[in-house]
């Protein structure tokens, strides 16, 4: 039974979708099954692993599940132990498609149910909002991974999706888990980013994961050529730090 992760902070370009790619890629080298969801109507997942125009996404399967009651998850194969569900730009009105349904919270997890024991791991790509979505994927999951860009604005913004994390944890789903807050964005050279990670030890302790995602291009690069950091530059710092956080994920969870 796959464990699902979200990976959700409602602040933009934090290194979510980076974090989701490469960690959902580590796990498939691992030799796990493995599915990676693309939550988000930017569809940057989708497009950085190289699918562009889908027909099925998850758009097309939400509204088959609001407009006829029973909607199916288009599962497309990557590579070995690794599928997509892409996305797409028409995402921005899964929000309106859900918001009348009784039981709107609830419509990730029953298309998610069906296919749970097919995988080890299943990771969402959440949009930059604490929205409908961001709350289906919140239901739907067993843990919450944070990536936290390493400046000090991003400590303040983290109160409202705790909040929100607490909330749903009482309300919808007992069972979620915080598995940690991956910092991204690391520059070891500057002080201020040594005292942003002291910083967020202090506020959350044990977490804060251990491994942290310095800054570096070659992270960057990857996603223009449809590559995740270990298919594009296996010596890089990135596929380094990737692949130290995903062993820590696995035992995190
Ligand atoms: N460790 C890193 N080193 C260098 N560049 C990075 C790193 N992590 C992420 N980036 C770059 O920063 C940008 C934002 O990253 P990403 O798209 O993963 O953030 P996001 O949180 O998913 O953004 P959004 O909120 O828009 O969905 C991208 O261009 C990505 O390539
Ligand atoms: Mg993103």
């Amino acid at each position: 039974m796959a464990k699902i992760v979200a990976i959700m902070n409602n602040k933009g370009g934090v290194g979510k979708t980076t974090t989701a790619i490469n960690v959902s890629a580590g796990l498939a080298q691992m030799g796990y099954k493995t599915l990676e969801i693309d939550l988000d109507s930017q569809a940057s997942l989708t497009l950085s692993v190289g699918l562009k125009n889908q027909e099925a996404t998850i758009y097309t399967a939400l509204k088959a599940a609001v407009e006829e009651g029973k909607g199916k998850l288009p599962i497309k194969h990557l590579k070995e132990n690794l599928d997509i569900i892409p996305s797409e730009r028409k995402m921005v009105d899964a929000e309106y498609l859900l918001f009348k349904e009784h039981g709107r919270e609830y419509f990730l997890k029953e298309l998610i149910s069906p296919i749970r024991k097919k995988y080890d791991y299943i990771i969402l790509d959440c949009p930059p909002a604490l929205n409908l979505i961001a709350i289906n994927a919140l239901v739907a999951s067993d843990f919450v991974l944070v990536p936290v860009q390493t400046e000090v604005l991003s400590l303040h913004g983290l109160v409202s999706m705790v909040d929100v994390i607490s909330t749903i944890k009482k309300k919808l789903n007992k069972k979620l888990r915080i598995a940690g807050y991956l910092m991204t964005q690391y520059d070891g050279r500057t002080g201020l980013h040594r005292s942003v990670i002291q910083e967020m030890k202090g506020k959350h302790g044990a977490d804060v994961f251990e491994s942290v995602i310095r800054r570096n291009t070659r992270i960057s690069e990857a996603p223009h050529k449809g590559m995740d950091i270990f298919s594009y530059d296996e010596k890089s710092a990135g596929a380094t730090d990737y692949s130290n956080a995903t062993k820590e994920l696995i035992q995190r969870i």
